[in-house]
């Protein structure tokens, strides 16, 4: 497995496999990787001759009071976990490598701005443009994201799809901890008391996905969801709401497929979880 850190050599690396015909398959980590990106890892290395992985806290999609700072890195964890997972390559630039001064960003309008855009108004965009300069860079055949971060996933596939990227944007499901919490890099901040209470998502999780069966609103839906969360004292909702699956636009009555989105403080770590429902 090799590891680069700047973009002329990795360029380099990756022109000799195209040449040789070799497919890529690519996943973008801010890294301290757990067993959620090992599933991104994994669903690459199944499909594609060489896996690059991507470790790079990216300042541009942390706001000016957010965790850049205190974002858990651990670069030797992230060797070992990356090399028993079969990645050919890990690509881990410094922030001066990836942006020096650079004036140019990619923004997906609309559906960046609810959800987690409306606490986090640069984020998406952050997001947006690291992904675009790392798949120019990379150029990869399949990239690979969590459906954790739904609301990333459907921005990507938009900002793919309206910028013409040759890309396939492949989701990979939620992985949890046994209790059901998603697994996060940020749950290392959760004190223990915090960890269990953490679990409350989770199950207002299940709660939500029964009452959509049942065809209820979407006002029913969050309403059972809200009443779950507000049950655990270190819990505090900054929201939860019921969007469509493409658009991230909230919607009343559930017609067509629809994601269900929640974001919840335990303590001071904000964690977010999320199901999808199909009509049909
Ligand atoms: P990061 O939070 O490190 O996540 C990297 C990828 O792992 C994302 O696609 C995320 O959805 C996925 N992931 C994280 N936890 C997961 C879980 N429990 N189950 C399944 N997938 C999970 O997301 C980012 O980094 C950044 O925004 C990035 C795309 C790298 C751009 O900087």
């Amino acid at each position: 497995m090799e590891i680069i850190t700047t973009i002329e050599k990795v360029r380099n690396t990756i022109n000799t496999w195209r040449k040789q015909g070799y497919s890529i398959g690519f996943v973008p980590t801010m890294g301290y990787l757990h067993d959620g990106h090992a599933a991104l890892i994994d669903e690459a290395r199944k499909n594609n001759d060489k896996v690059v992985v991507s470790i790079f806290v990216n300042p541009t999609q942390f706001g000016e009071n957010e965790d850049l700072s205190s974002y858990p890195r651990d670069l030797n964890r992230d060797k070992t976990l990356c090399e028993s997972h079969g990645v050919d390559l890990i690509f881990t630039p410094s922030p001066d490598e990836m942006y020096c001064n650079r004036k140019a960003f990619v923004n997906i309008i609309d559906l960046s701005d609810t959800l987690c855009g409306v606490r986090r108004p640069i984020h998406f965009k952050g997001v947006c443009t690291v992904v675009a300069k790392f798949f120019n860079i990379i150029q990869p055949n399949n990239a690979y994201f969590g459906e954790k971060d739904a609301q990333q996933l459907a921005i990507i596939r938009k900002m793919v799809f309206d910028l013409n990227f040759p890309v396939n944007i492949i989701g990979v499901p939620i992985v949890r901890e046994s209790d059901g919490l998603a697994k996060s890099s940020r749950n290392t901040y959760l004190s223990s008391e915090e960890r269990k209470a953490a679990t409350i998502l989770y199950k207002a999780i299940q709660e939500g996905k029964q009452a959509i069966k049942c065809g209820v609103s979407a006002d029913t839906i969050i309403n059972t969801m809200t009443n779950i969360v507000d049950t655990e004292p270190l819990a505090k909702i900054d929201y939860i709401s019921v969007v469509d699956a493409n658009t991230m636009q909230p919607v009343q009555e559930i017609t067509s497929p629809v994601l269900v989105a929640m974001a919840v403080y335990i303590g001071s770590t904000r964690l977010i979880d999320n199901f999808s429902f199909d009509t049909k």
